[in-house]
């Protein structure tokens, strides 16, 4: 071989090897999180993860005072137990909180199972250290925000409820738990551990009787999740 020939082989190589390291992300990333300004680290694990949403998702977000967030980092289901490092880089300088949340299939808010205001001294420092631990995916407000919202057009939304029923913010839980059926006096409406058992379940899937209105014709906003949510809730009620 001609020695230009080789001299050029090893330019070539040394420069393929020069753009594949420039690809590899490093400098990349460094870069990246020193000149986007304020992030975010956070320290995070779940409890009822058996409920971890699949139409939805649960996100790490940054907001301003709105129910669409300015910027999040999707989280995937965590195995049992286990504790996850999160970080969110280029949080736009008008956000006020970050927050682990809930998020409908349009990215709007649904719930918040941990929240944060964003204070000036981690402005200064253009950092946020945050530790959420044992959040609880079967949280009441989960069950209010992302079951009731199916139900409360009927019941309660407007001045009225239909079988008396309030299933709004603030009124379902009392109105639900432990509390005897108007149609059924030998049931409970919710009996703690007992999904089955529940009134509002065999209303649910159609399997009460004395009822006017049918439920199975009650539109989900998740229709594979929303009553197995509640059922889940349900069964671990004390
Ligand atoms: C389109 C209106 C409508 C929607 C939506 C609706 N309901 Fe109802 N619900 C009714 C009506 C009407 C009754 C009373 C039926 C009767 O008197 O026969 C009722 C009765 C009930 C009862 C029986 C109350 C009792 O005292 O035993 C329960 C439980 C119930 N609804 C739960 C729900 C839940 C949970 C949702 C949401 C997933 C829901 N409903 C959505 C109209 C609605």
């Amino acid at each position: 071989m001609k020695k230009r020939t080789l001299k050029r082989i090893i330019i070539m190589t040394l420069s393929v090897l020069l753009l594949t390291s420039c690809d590899s992300g490093d400098i990349y990333e460094n870069f990246n999180s020193e000149a986007e300004g304020l992030s975010c680290t956070a320290t995070v694990s779940f409890i009822n993860t058996s409920t971890w949403p699949v139409d939805y998702q649960i996100v790490l977000a940054a907001f301003n005072q709105n129910d669409y967030p300015l910027i999040t980092k999707g989280i995937s289901k965590p195995a049992v137990g286990d504790t996850i490092q999160l970080s969110l880089n280029g949080i736009p300088e008008n956000c006020t909180e970050i927050s682990i949340a809930l998020l409908n299939k349009s990215k709007r808010l649904v719930n918040q199972f941990f929240t944060h205001v964003i204070t000036n001294e981690e402005r200064e420092k253009n950092l946020i250290q945050l530790t959420a631990t044992d959040l609880n995916l079967l949280d009441y407000s989960r069950i209010q925000q992302q079951f009731f919202s199916n139900c409360i057009n009927c019941h309660g939304a407007s001045e009225k409820a239909a079988a008396g029923l309030f299933l709004t913010d603030g009124k379902s839980y009392d109105a639900i738990v432990n509390k005897t059926s108007s149609k059924d006096s030998t049931a409970k409406i919710v009996l703690p551990g007992f999904p089955e058992k529940s009134f509002i379940i065999r209303v649910l899937e159609g399997k009460a009787e004395n009822l006017h209105y049918d439920h199975t014709n009650v539109s989900f906003n998740s229709e594979t999740e929303d009553i197995e949510l509640l059922k889940a809730w349900i069964n671990q009620l004390k």
